[in-house]
C-alpha cells in the first residue's frame, strides 16, 4: 500500500499505516514535500513510479476536489480517496457512522448536528451525504458566511441555531475552522467559541445522553474548549480509534486477489 499524500494528515494517513500493518502489508509512505515532486516531477509519473513497484492500493488525499476521481482507473492500483479538496473525505464519514452505531446500537432516525465551517468542510459534505442515505437528519449551524443557504441543500438538513442543534441532537459534530481555504475573508475568531463553539455554557444545554464529535486536529479553545475535548460525552479519540477499524475494513474489502 502506498500513502499519497499531496495535502497534510496525522490521522488519516497514520491510520491508514496501522490499519495496512495490522493486516500484514507493506506500506510506503511518501511526502510531497520530500519527493521529487519538488524537483518538478508531474504528479502522473509520481503515480507511475507507484505502480511500477508493484503497489497494489494508493491512498490518495490532494487540495484539488477533483484530482482523486481524474485518476481513477488510469493506474493498475486501486485508488482510495483519503480527502478531495473541500469535497470528499468518505472514509472519516464511514468512521463517524460506525462510531455512531457503535453509540446508539442504530441510525434511521438520528438527529446528527453539524457545526462551523461547513463551506470549506469536506467531512461535512461527505458527511451529510451518507447520513442521507442512513435515513439520518441533519441539522446545520455556523457563521452566516461559513453555512449553505437552505434552498441548496438536500431534504434531511436543516439550516438551525446552535442552542436548538444542542436540545434536538443525538451527535453534535464541530468543524475544525480551516483558517488556510479561508482566502477570501477572515473570520472573527475572537468571539467563534462564544457564538459557534462547544463552551461550558452550550454544554449545560446538550441532552445528557447525546455524544460530541469532530473529526480533527481541533483548534482548542476555537471550536471546543480545552477542557472539554476529553469530556465524558466526548467521542473524539474514540473517533480516532474507530478510524483504524474501519480503515482495515476499507483495506480488507480491496484485498488483491493475488
Ligand atoms: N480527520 C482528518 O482527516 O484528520 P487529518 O487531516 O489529520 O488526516
Amino acid at each position: 500500500m502506498a500513502n499519497l499524500f499531496f495535502e497534510n494528515s496525522t490521522r488519516t494517513k497514520f491510520s491508514f499505516e496501522v490499519a495496512a500493518k495490522r493486516l500484514g502489508a507493506h506500506v510506503l509512505n511518501f511526502n510531497e514535500s520530500n519527493s521529487s515532486v519538488s524537483k518538478g516531477e508531474s504528479l502522473y509519473d509520481t503515480l507511475k513510479t507507484f505502480e511500477s513497484f508493484g503497489v497494489d492500493t494508493a491512498i490518495v488525499r490532494h487540495s484539488d476536489d477533483y484530482f482523486i476521481e481524474s485518476i481513477k482507473d488510469k493506474f493498475k492500483f486501486s485508488v482510495v480517496n483519503a480527502g478531495a479538496g473541500e469535497i470528499q473525505h468518505p472514509s472519516q464519514s464511514l468512521l463517524d457512522v460506525f462510531t455512531l452505531y457503535e453509540e446508539f446500537k442504530k441510525l434511521e432516525g438520528l438527529t446528527i448536528a453539524i457545526c462551523g465551517d461547513i463551506k470549506f468542510s469536506r467531512v461535512a459534505k461527505s458527511d451529510i451525504e451518507i447520513f442521507g442515505l442512513l435515513k439520518m437528519k441533519v441539522l446545520l449551524c455556523g457563521p452566516e458566511s461559513l453555512i449553505p443557504k437552505q434552498e441548496n441543500l438536500p431534504s434531511h438538513c436543516e439550516i438551525t441555531t446552535i442552542n436548538k442543534a444542542a436540545k434536538e441532537a443525538d451527535a453534535i459534530i464541530f468543524l475544525r475552522v480551516q483558517h488556510e481555504r479561508h482566502q477570501m475573508f477572515e473570520l472573527d475568531i475572537k468571539d467563534y467559541n462564544e457564538n459557534f463553539g462547544l463552551n461550558d455554557k452550550l454544554m449545560k444545554k446538550i441532552k445528557k445522553d447525546s455524544i460530541i464529535m469532530h473529526p480533527g486536529p481541533v483548534n482548542r479553545d476555537i471550536e471546543i474548549t480545552s477542557h472539554l475535548v476529553e469530556c465524558e460525552q466526548s467521542r473524539i479519540f474514540k473517533q480516532m480509534e474507530n478510524g483504524v477499524y474501519t480503515r482495515m475494513a476499507i483495506l480488507d474489502w480491496l484485498k488483491p486477489q493475488r
